[in-house]
């Protein structure tokens, strides 16, 4: 009953998630965009820009004021709900699905790290990150944007590697984006909604506004813009095993948000020329490579047996072949209680991912998933709970590849 109420508080705060993301992603899309073509060549001295758009059957006439008009308007939208309601849902759900049950979703299997302490080690750095980038910001760095990123970019390496050293591969990718994701709704909070109001403030009071603040406001909204695509990545990363379920999963993680940023660059940069255009085939080349880079391996392709850092090397050959009876053994002892029609572990009223392995013909017609989680990579059993040893997989794994009979 608990797991059946955990899995529905689930979808309902994961639902409200993805929705205010979208909302909040959308406008920080809309208004770079926006803010790269308007038309800059306007006859009012007061304006900024103006741009015309046609979208849902109307026309669209919008202008940008270089401060701010004369006097308010009675209706001023501002947004920033979208990305409140976006981290506060973010935190909710990192708690139901990692902390909830931190020693099966959070901790690496064998680590010395408590749950307890793992749990306070993620929210931690939440803050820590924030407070990094903030300063990484406000140092001499601000005049250079290429060094703030290269800086940013080893910061979030190294609290990535930090993570895989005692998380579960999907709860460190997690939390990365989480990391990611407080900055930016840092960026809304402490340094654009003041530079907001402070602005809206002054026009009220008929004082001159201070124009270093929208400047530094737009300049962290640009920061969130570039920000956006690898946490949407990792937002989805749990459907991509061979990412966090790999050795160097912090290397991938690294690399696919190289290539992110390389696009949205040349995607914001497009209407100044082509000078970044070599980003489009340079991501297609980076991801083919990943694509090679991560192959499962293979038992008998060669002598490592086993992608994880865990393993000894063991060579295939003394890996003793093994009947379906005994693979079915190993998959009963190791795998049904939470994949089966009826799954005895607590935590489960259902069987995960729709997976069953109750029969051996089930086995059969799942083995190639059963084997990049299980023997390609060591996220199955999750938090290996069942303690399934390296032999074991091994074993599995010889009896797939042999074709499964
Ligand atoms: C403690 C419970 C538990 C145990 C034990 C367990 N699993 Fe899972 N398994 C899960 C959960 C939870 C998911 C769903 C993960 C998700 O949300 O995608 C899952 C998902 C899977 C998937 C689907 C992943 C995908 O994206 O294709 C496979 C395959 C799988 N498990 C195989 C196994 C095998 C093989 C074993 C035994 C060696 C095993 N599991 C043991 C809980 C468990």
């Amino acid at each position: 009953m608990e797991a059946h109420l955990l899995e529905w508080l689930n979808l309902a705060i994961r639902w409200v998630h993805v929705i205010v993301g979208i909302a909040w992603i959308g406008a920080s899309f809309y208004f770079v965009w926006l803010e790269n073509n308007l038309d800059r060549q306007v006859k009012n001295q007061d304006l900024a820009g103006e741009l015309w758009a046609i979208h849902g059957g109307g026309i669209y006439h919008l202008q940008k004021y270089k401060l701010a008009p004369a006097t308010m308007p009675k209706h001023l939208h501002w947004f920033k709900w979208e990305a409140y309601s976006s981290w506060i849902s973010g935190v909710l759900l990192l708690g139901v699905v990692y902390y909830l049950n931190a020693a099966t979703y959070l901790i690496l299997p064998g680590s010395p790290v408590s749950p307890e302490a793992g749990v306070a080690i993620g929210l931690g750095s939440l803050l820590i990150g924030w407070f990094v980038y903030d300063l990484l910001c406000k140092s001499p760095l601000r005049h250079q944007p290429m060094l703030l990123g290269v800086a940013l970019m080893l910061f979030l390496v190294l609290v990535a590697w930090g993570f895989s050293q005692f998380m579960t591969g999907r709860a460190a990718y997690l939390h990365v984006g989480a990391v990611i994701g407080t900055m930016m709704v840092g960026n809304v909070f402490f340094i654009i909604m003041p530079a907001q109001r402070n602005l809206v403030g002054a026009i009220e009071a008929g004082t001159q506004p201070d124009p270093a603040l929208p400047k530094n406001g737009l300049l962290r909204s640009r920061h969130n813009n570039y920000l956006t695509l690898p946490v949407i990545f990792i937002m989805v990363s749990g459907h991509f095993p061979s990412t966090y379920g790999h050795e160097w999963n912090w290397a991938i993680l690294l690399g696919l948000s190289m290539i992110s940023v390389a696009v949205r660059h040349y995607f914001n940069t497009r209407h100044n020329g082509q000078q970044f255009v070599w980003a489009l085939p340079a991501a297609v080349l980076a991801l083919l490579v990943m694509a090679y880079v991560t192959v499962p391996h293979i038992p008998g392709a060669n002598a490592q047996s086993s992608s994880q850092a865990d393993s000894e090397s063991v060579v295939s050959e003394v890996v003793a072949s093994i009947s379906s009876d005994q693979a079915h053994t190993i998959v009963a002892t190791h795998c049904v209680s939470c994949h089966s029609s009826a799954p005895t572990h607590a935590a489960f009223s259902t069987a995960p991912a729709g997976l069953m392995f109750d029969s051996i013909e089930q086995i059969k017609s799942y083995k190639d998933r059963i084997y990049l989680q299980t023997v390609a990579s060591h996220i199955m059993p999750l938090g290996n709970s069942t303690g399934m040893t390296q032999d074991e997989r091994d074993q599995l794994g010889r009896w797939i590849t042999e074709g499964a009979n």
